[in-house]
């Protein structure tokens, strides 16, 4: 385990709402003239393992659990999840052209998944959401993270966020391309514990082994 802080990213547009507001102005327009329902963050192939690792709980996680995704952007990983059965699905994202464009999506595949616009560093926001059983994050840490401005109390204000919407016995699926699994897990130390790490495709490079992406599994810390 590593001691010192972790270091802050470089800041970036992906950082803002402003790009994600623009970004999905434009890919509601591609999904009106030609059906394409535009990126799914570190490809599809990151989604299926999620998806296979969350089919692999069966034990632990029912297809009538409730389950949310953070900055759920297309929803493309909710309409794959209802796809394979699970019923109780929400999706959240501060962009309102992303809920509108997921919203269409799921509208024209006939599945019953509730989105709403939220903030996820809004706390009032945030209370009003409820507890679920899985909370899923894929690339939306990452994008609070490059925040131009204060991105650490932002991080630390979604971490509670996190910590208000997972039940006890829940668990917090989060996968990053900005962040190691150490760093993440010493960035949640505060908050959760790590459960499990799903595997994902690994690089060898002078000597060092390195993931383009982590996606690491955390319960929640219980409280003295
Ligand atoms: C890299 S994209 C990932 C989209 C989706 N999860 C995926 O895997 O395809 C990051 C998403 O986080 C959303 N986002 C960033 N900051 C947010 C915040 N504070 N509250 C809610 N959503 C946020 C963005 O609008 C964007 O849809």
């Amino acid at each position: 385990m590593v001691d010192s802080p972790v270091e802050e990213l470089e800041s970036s547009e992906l950082g803002t709402k402003e790009y994600w507001e623009t970004s999905y102005e434009t890919e509601i327009q591609n999904y009106k003239s030609h059906g394409d329902v535009g990126e799914v963050w570190f490809d599809e192939d990151s989604q299926l393992r999620i998806i296979k690792w969350i089919e692999k709980q069966e034990a632990l996680i029912c297809q009538d659990d409730a389950i949310i995704d953070l900055g759920c952007g297309n929803g493309m990983m909710l309409v794959e999840l209802a796809r394979e059965g699970y019923s109780d699905l929400t999706g959240v994202d501060y962009s309102p052209r992303a809920i509108e464009l997921a919203q269409a999506i799921c509208t024209d595949q006939d599945m019953c998944i509730t989105y709403k616009v939220v903030d996820l560093l809004d706390r009032t926001d945030v209370m009003t959401l409820g507890k679920f059983k899985i909370v899923h994050d894929k690339g939306t840490y990452d994008a609070i993270s490059l925040h131009p401005e204060d991105s650490k109390s932002m991080r630390e204000s979604y971490m509670q966020s996190v910590d208000q919407l997972l039940k006890d016995d829940g668990l917090f699926i989060l996968t990053s391309c900005n962040w190691t699994q150490l760093e993440l897990v010493k960035s949640f130390e505060k908050h959760f514990s790590l459960y499990q790490v799903i595997p994902t495709p690994s690089f060898t490079f002078g000597g060092t082994v390195g993931n383009v992406v982590t996606s690491v599994v955390f319960s929640k810390k219980t409280k003295q």
